[in-house]
């Protein structure tokens, strides 16, 4: 799907290569929480995820990286927006497009970096005080 909303084009039928998102995750304040530097590792973040990207013109502007089952519940792993173009609705028209591609009703979830916990709140996503995550392998 390709939609254009103030000059900013929304993609998902191509995936950035991975040059073009370290550069973007480079420019976002996410970029020091993702393995940019472990290229393998970071590409196959990038193959085994559903990717929607915004573009302006031939530059790499914003993603959404997730894992759905389309019907159900929607894991959103990052949500990134270059420095230079946010505050100008590119993370929420990501997360519309996100919503287009799967049904009505299919939950999104997701955990706030730090830097956007009040980013989340405010666009209308509510809390959930009984999410959990493990790391480790269980003992
Ligand atoms: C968080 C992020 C994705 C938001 O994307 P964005 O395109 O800048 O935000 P939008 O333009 O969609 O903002 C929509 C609204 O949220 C507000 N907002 C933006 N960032 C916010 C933040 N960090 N905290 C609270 N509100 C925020 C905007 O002011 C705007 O408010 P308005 O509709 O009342 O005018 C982007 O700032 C980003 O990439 N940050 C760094 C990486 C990061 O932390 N990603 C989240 C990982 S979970």
């Amino acid at each position: 799907m390709v939609t254009q909303i103030n000059n900013i084009t929304y993609r998902s039928d191509v995936k950035p290569n991975l040059d073009e998102a370290i550069n973007l995750y480079s420019h976002c304040s996410l970029g020091e929480r993702r393995p940019l530097s472990d290229r393998a590792r970071f590409q196959a973040m990038l193959d085994n995820a559903n990717i929607i990207s915004a573009w302006d013109r031939d530059k790499l502007v914003g993603i959404a990286r997730y894992l759905t089952d389309f019907v159900y519940t929607t894991y959103l792993a990052d949500l990134a927006v270059d420095d230079t173009y946010q505050n100008q609705g590119i993370g929420k028209q990501l997360i519309k497009e996100l919503q287009k591609a799967t049904t009505v009703g299919c939950r999104i979830v997701l955990l706030a970096a730090p830097k956007a916990v009040g980013y989340y709140p405010h666009i209308g996503f509510e809390a959930h005080s009984s999410a959990w995550t493990i790391l480790e392998p269980l003992k």
